[in-house]
């Protein structure tokens, strides 16, 4: 093995990335191909997915091989995304990984999607944050919103156990399935961010059911009391706010605008530009009257203060050293906002990814992969996409 050059490669849900990355931290490419073809659906067709993915994925790895200045024979090995995901989508970064490391003549490496996100933190942040274990990590995305403690093995393998899930959506689904009721552009939530700084917080009140800890080790029959407390599941729900959202929606006779504000945006071509476009935010912005703004700023603090609130309850319950938090909404900039606020309270270390490393990216899963290079954890030819594959 020369210096870790792997070559990863994404393809779990409606991005088809490929990306070089050198040593498991230096990124010498990292080329993600959104898909837009969802937009007018208002979200994912694992059908067109698939098809997109098939088309992307032969361009999408030559650029990132060019824009790296690496030659096929430099790389060591190939890594892809195994799982969760969809399962025709992950098909088409398998079936061509595999190719592709069969004619290189390189080991395949198979990659946990959300091992990936966690490994999108580890890889920018400095090492004193990775040497800081167990550390409490929150993966959460349009897929995920899941809470895990992060230990390492050895000096580079990690292990993760799984102590917290949604039991229904996940948080970015919420997210977009509130825009799209207030209809706003898929995917909604970037908007949704964007938008919520027009409005008050403070308008609408929404409140999260308490979940009861379950002790999940049913095996167990007679835990003690201490081994009780360390089966303490964080378990959360997010349908309870989507519905008190239309709810709210209804009660207040906003049905109509919504109708108008969809038409408006399909007209003026709205729903294939993004919230990062000041233009068209602007434009958005002034479609929406106060009451959507203050729905939304109130959306946007209750989610973000429910996650925060959980990741710091977790994080003290299992006496974590560091946060982490990845994964699409931690693109959130209320959420960043809060979390470090109330780390830097309670004297933890939190790592955010870049931006453009939040949503999904093969970078990290190149990153994950490199561990698994170092130790010698090939996959098997016979490997397929594990469309509900588990971390922890
Ligand atoms: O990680 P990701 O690209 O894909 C999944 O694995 O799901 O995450 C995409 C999700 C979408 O639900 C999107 O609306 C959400 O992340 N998202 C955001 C923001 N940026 C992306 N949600 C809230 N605020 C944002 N700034
Ligand atoms: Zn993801």
């Amino acid at each position: 093995m020369s210096d870790g050059l792997i070559l990863g490669i994404e393809s779990s849900c409606d991005e088809t990335s490929a990306a070089v990355v050198r040593g498991g931290r230096e990124v010498l490419a990292n080329v993600v191909a959104s898909q837009m073809v969802h937009a007018e659906y208002g979200g994912v067709v694992p059908e067109l997915a698939s098809r997109e993915h098939l088309r992307a994925i032969v361009p999408v790895v030559r650029e990132a091989m060019q824009r790296a200045g690496v030659k096929y024979e430099d790389l060591d090995a190939v890594a892809v995304t195994e799982g969760p995901g969809l399962a025709g989508a992950l098909l088409v970064g398998i079936t061509f990984a595999k190719a592709l490391a069969m004619g290189v003549e390189r080991p395949l490496i198979a990659v946990n999607h959300l091992e990936g996100h966690i490994h999108a933190v580890l890889m920018e942040a400095e090492t004193s944050l990775a040497e800081l274990a167990p550390i409490l990590a929150l993966v959460v995305s349009g897929g995920h919103t899941h809470l895990y403690l992060a230990g390492k093995t050895t000096a580079h393998m990690w292990r993760y156990r799984n102590v917290g899930k949604t039991l229904d959506d996940a948080a970015g689904e919420a997210y977009d399935k509130v825009a799209k009721l207030l209809g706003l552009p898929y995917p909604g939530g970037p908007w949704m961010d964007a938008l919520a700084a027009y409005g008050d917080p403070a308008a609408v009140r929404f409140s999260f059911a308490q979940i009861k800890t379950k002790a999940h080790g049913h095996a167990a029959p007679k835990l003690t009391r201490e081994a009780a407390a360390d089966e303490r599941h964080f378990d959360m729900s997010f349908s309870g706010i989507k519905t008190a959202v239309r709810r709210y929606v209804e009660l207040h006779e906003m049905r109509e605008r919504v109708a108008e504000r969809e038409a408006a945006f399909r007209a003026e071509g709205l729903a294939a530009t993004k919230a990062s476009d000041s233009a068209a935010l602007a434009r958005v912005r002034s479609l929406l009257d106060e009451e959507a703004l203050n729905l939304i700023a109130s959306f946007q603090a209750s989610v973000t203060g429910y996650l925060t609130r959980m990741a710091m309850a977790a994080a003290k319950h299992f006496g974590a050293e560091a946060l982490v938090v990845s994964g699409g909404v931690a693109a959130n900039r209320e959420l960043r906002r809060r979390m470090t606020e109330e780390a830097a309270r309670r004297g933890l270390p939190v790592a955010f990814p870049s931006i453009s490393l939040s949503t999904d990216n093969a970078a990290m899963i190149a990153a994950a992969a490199w561990p698994k290079l170092v130790a010698g954890q090939f996959a098997e030819d016979s490997l397929e996409p594990t469309p509900q594959l588990r971390l922890g």
